[in-house]
């Protein structure tokens, strides 16, 4: 029986995959069951046991700030009290909330508009998007690890690559295009001033991040969870921590983010005009384990659908000899480095080739 099931799974996730029309697909077929590749098994729900997940049932939370006088300087001066805040969130829980960030409210709320209305045009229209190539700059897929992981996620992706080389605009979907374009921009602008506020945060010069190009590349994953049967059973995204230096995201008011905190699961509470930041693997890989790159997932929902747009700060895609290993001004004979060097193309192959199994893809480079 295990193997004929096996067999089942394997056709039934490629006929998904060949429909190119992601969950999004699944929902507009009708269904009232969520299709068993979408099952989360038994063990991954044992696993949770024991883990508060109750929302709104912790004592702690997701810090949340304000970044007003450091983006009117344009970062120049950073006031210890901002900077001490950053190195606080980013050595514990690994996530905050900035406001007053400079980005207008305005753009937030048309590019998660654009988001969604990319992934709601027609199926003819979005299936031309509709890859698994490597190569491709801008991709819509569905579960980038569909033929690795345990069950798939109730969630389908927009994937564009934005910098450090310029993505020409025509290959951008139309409906996107400006809006997605400008966003980049502007999110590059405060990745700079986050990278600055993160050097400061961990005793380095305030350009040192930069220097090491962490702010050079981003990616833009466009997310969208449709509404789901039965969000119990399956979703939005398994658990997982960022194989990237930093992200930023741009969530809508729907809410299901949660972050992985003292074993309970926090929520990351939809706040207006707010963008939440998190530390990625490769920061707590050259941070020697200082900065803290935090397990957090997103359930599925039955309201949705919901929208988040991520950008990854990284540059994996990017041709580049440079290796990442812990920073040499952060050891010491007490404080011996914990992880190897490695290239940034082989952190990540090891990354996507493991999918999200709930196990964090940095002990694999550990000492
Ligand atoms: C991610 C991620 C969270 C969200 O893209 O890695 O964790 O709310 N996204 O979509
Ligand atoms: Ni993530």
């Amino acid at each position: 029986m295990g193997s004929s099931n096996t067999y089942d799974r394997l056709q039934e996730l490629k006929a998904f995959d060949e429909s190119k029309s992601g969950v999004k697909g699944v929902v507009e077929s009708g269904i009232t069951k969520i299709p068993r590749i979408f099952i989360r098994p038994p063990e991954e729900i044992a696993g949770d046991e024991g883990l508060g997940s109750e929302r709104g049932q912790t004592q702690f939370e997701i810090p949340v700030i304000d970044l007003k006088d450091i983006v009117a300087t344009g970062g120049d001066h950073a006031d210890d009290d901002v900077v001490g805040k950053v190195r606080c969130a980013a050595e514990t829980v690994g996530f905050f909330q900035v406001v007053n960030h400079g980005i207008p409210m305005k753009l937030l709320q048309e590019m998660l508009a654009a988001a969604r209305v990319f992934h709601e045009l027609p199926k003819e229209v979005k299936m031309e998007y509709y890859t698994r190539e490597e190569k491709r700059r801008v991709k819509f897929s569905s579960n980038f690890d569909l033929y690795q992981s345990k069950y798939a996620n109730w969630r389908d992706t927009l994937f564009c690559v934005m910098a450090p080389e310029p993505l020409d605009p025509q290959e951008l979907p139309l409906v996107c295009r400006d809006v997605t374009m400008e966003y980049s921009k502007q999110i590059a602008a405060l990745g700079n001033v986050l990278f600055e506020l993160l050097s400061e945060s961990l005793g380095l010069k305030a350009d040192y991040l930069k220097s090491m190009d962490c702010a050079k590349g981003h990616c833009l994953l466009s997310h969208y969870y449709p509404p789901c049967p039965q969000p119990e059973l399956t979703m939005g995204t398994t658990k997982h921590s960022d194989p990237d230096f930093l992200t930023i995201l741009l969530q809508d008011h729907i809410g299901g983010l949660q972050v992985l905190c003292h074993n309970q699961w926090i929520d990351v509470p939809p706040l207006p005009g707010a963008l939440v930041v998190n530390i990625g693997d490769l920061l707590q890989l050259m941070s020697n384990d200082r900065l803290k790159s935090v397990e957090h997932r997103v359930l599925a929902n039955v309201e949705g659908p919901r929208v988040s747009v991520a950008c990854f700060f990284t540059l994996h895609t990017h041709p580049t000899t440079r290796t990442y290993g812990p920073i040499k001004e952060l050891l010491s004979p007490h404080k011996p480095p914990l992880y190897s060097h490695t290239s940034l193309q082989d952190f990540i192959a090891y990354y996507d080739n493991k999918g999200l199994d709930g196990y964090s893809a940095l002990s694999h480079f550990k000492l």
